[in-house]
């Protein structure tokens, strides 16, 4: 058994395409969790995402602005090589519903089988942000539907330009 180490590194890697409100969530809470908080973009070639890996740390980055232990990375090939050169012992994952649990479960053993000395740590999702996936919220706001509140303001409007819908009608100024 590895002995605690003074600073506790955790990685909280994922997709990100785009963030979420869930993850912004999850990383706020991972925030006290541990010293330092690195969420990491995946760069995996077989999947198609909406944005690119840039794109995706960018909006992180900004989300992130306000916590000073959290920092933003991207990734490739196995996690746990990755965690073990950023000294990380933790991996931080989120848990939405049964359904997830099972994958996460099923990568959480997989991982450990491949470096013991890291542990995975599921944090349940909030209640109100149980529902909410990158890939719902992309299908919603492309059929028009409302997404006030699924993600940042900010990733709204970058969904938005991606997407060439028409921008969210401005509050009018009350006199
Ligand atoms: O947000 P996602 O797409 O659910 O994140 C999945 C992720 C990035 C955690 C997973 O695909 C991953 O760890 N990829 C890196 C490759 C790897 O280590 N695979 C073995 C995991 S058991």
């Amino acid at each position: 058994m590895q002995p605690k180490p003074a600073r506790v590194v955790a990685i909280y890697p994922g997709s990100f395409d785009p963030i979420t409100s869930g993850h912004l969530d999850l990383i706020e809470r991972g925030s006290r969790l541990f010293d330092r908080l690195i969420v990491s973009v995946v760069r995996n070639e077989n999947k198609q995402p909406l944005f690119s890996v840039d794109e995706r740390t960018e909006m992180l980055v900004e989300a992130v602005a306000e916590m000073p232990n959290v920092e933003v990375d991207c990734f490739e090939g196995l996690l746990i090589e990755y965690a073990r050169t950023k000294q990380a012992t933790v991996l931080l994952r989120g848990v939405r519903a049964v359904s997830d649990y099972e994958y996460e479960l099923q990568m959480a053993h997989m991982n450990r089988r491949l470096a013991p000395e890291i542990e995975t740590i599921m944090l349940t999702a909030r209640e109100a942000h149980s529902f909410i996936s990158s890939r719902l919220v992309k299908e919603v706001i492309s059929l028009g539907g409302d997404i006030a509140g699924l993600v940042p303001r900010f990733v709204e409007k970058r969904l938005r330009q991606r997407l060439h819908l028409a921008a969210e009608e401005e509050e009018p100024i009350r006199l």
